[in-house]
């Protein structure tokens, strides 16, 4: 049979589709790739070789934050127009999210956009895994693991506050204000600030992950629906973990007095706030968790999904081209998360 691979007309990126009054312009296209230098991602973990170790931000010890805001740092000093450079990185969320690449023709009249799809998991994946590298090879430890946001147990219920000291590369003006920390996060935010004391909002909060990741028994509840080349629609289906916590925390620390909630709130900014890259590195962990949960609980093994691509630069400013299969295992990509207690398994609402 032919397949229905996504493959996207990649030397071509169109303005941006951006929300009325944007709060900055419209220019979402990272600089121009170079075609000839293009390589087919092979850079496989060995077997024997040193997992990273993905470790919760509120676990870390003053060393390894102050190395994680090194990095960013550096990425936001390289010159506008490096790849690497933090600018460009939030850009490839932009243009992968709001219509800036088409699918090949004779499909180019489709916008493809990452989100609400299948898509969704493994290209957020592959996007942290090279912005890990990346950030790692500007603090010369290509060993680096990129922290996650361990929204979904109690002592990571708030938004880490190193991310809100102004002399920090983590700090972003453009936040909801009133959800600074010690505030406990909504996991199930709907852009109703109704106030709930600390403690029940945590247990509301377990009961949310319960029904997000335990109840979500398919495939498809959890991953998102298929979408193919050929297909109209680009936004089939929303799994559940990207309709809350994931879609719920972005409204959720956006700013409240920006038009669409910029910088979390919106596609088109989003990846500006570091913040963004932790809360990604959860979601990536609640894939590689929900794989564990049972029964049922699989990736697609359907060809036009696993043979699907992306491209990406790496931390040599390289441009790769990427396959959907070559993601599902985090240990293939030489990278692991540190196991902590799952309280919400014993939750159910
Ligand atoms: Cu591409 Cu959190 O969104």
């Amino acid at each position: 049979s032919v397949s229905k691979a996504i493959s996207l007309n990649i030397t071509h990126c169109f303005p941006a589709e951006l929300p009325s009054n944007p709060i900055t312009d419209n220019h979402c296209c990272p600089s121009k790739p170079s075609f000839s230098n293009l390589i087919d991602f092979k850079d496989f973990a060995s077997p024997n070789a040193t997992l990273r170790v993905r470790k919760p931000f509120h676990m870390l010890d003053e060393q390894y934050i102050a190395k994680f805001e090194k990095g960013i740092a550096l990425m936001k000093a390289l010159p506008q127009d490096d790849p690497r450079s933090f600018i460009q990185q939030a850009k490839v969320h932009c243009a992968y999210c709001n219509g800036a690449y088409h699918l090949e023709p004779p499909f180019q009249d489709t916008k493809f956009d990452i989100h609400v799809s299948w898509f969704f998991f493994p290209f957020h994946r592959w996007y942290m895994y090279f912005f890990e590298r990346i950030l790692g090879n500007l603090i010369g430890d290509p060993d680096f693991a990129l922290p996650f946001w361990n929204w979904d147990s109690a002592e990571g219920m708030q938004m880490p506050s190193c991310f809100t000291d102004h002399n920090s590369s983590l700090y972003n003006q453009l936040r909801h204000q009133k959800h600074l920390p010690p505030h406990v996060v909504d996991l199930n935010y709907h852009l109703d600030d109704s106030y709930v004391p600390s403690q029940q909002q945590v247990s509301y909060n377990l009961g949310t992950m319960y029904k997000q990741m335990v109840l979500a028994s398919t495939t498809e509840l959890f991953m998102g629906s298929p979408f193919r080349l050929g297909d109209n629609n680009p936004h089939p289906g929303m799994g559940s973990v990207e309709v809350a916590p994931h879609n719920t925390l972005h409204s959720w620390i956006g700013g409240a007095d920006t038009p669409h909630h910029e910088d979390m709130g919106t596609f088109y900014t989003a990846a500006r706030d570091p913040i963004f890259y932790v809360h990604h590195a959860n979601m990536d962990r609640m894939w590689a968790i929900w794989k564990t949960l049972g029964e049922g609980r699989r990736d697609y093994s359907d060809e036009d999904w696993l043979d699907s691509e992306f491209y990406f630069y790496d931390e040599n400013a390289d441009f790769v081209r990427v396959k959907v299969r070559d993601c599902v295992d985090t240990k293939k990509l030489g990278y692991v998360y540190q196991d902590v207690d799952l309280p919400w398994l014993r939750t159910p609402p």
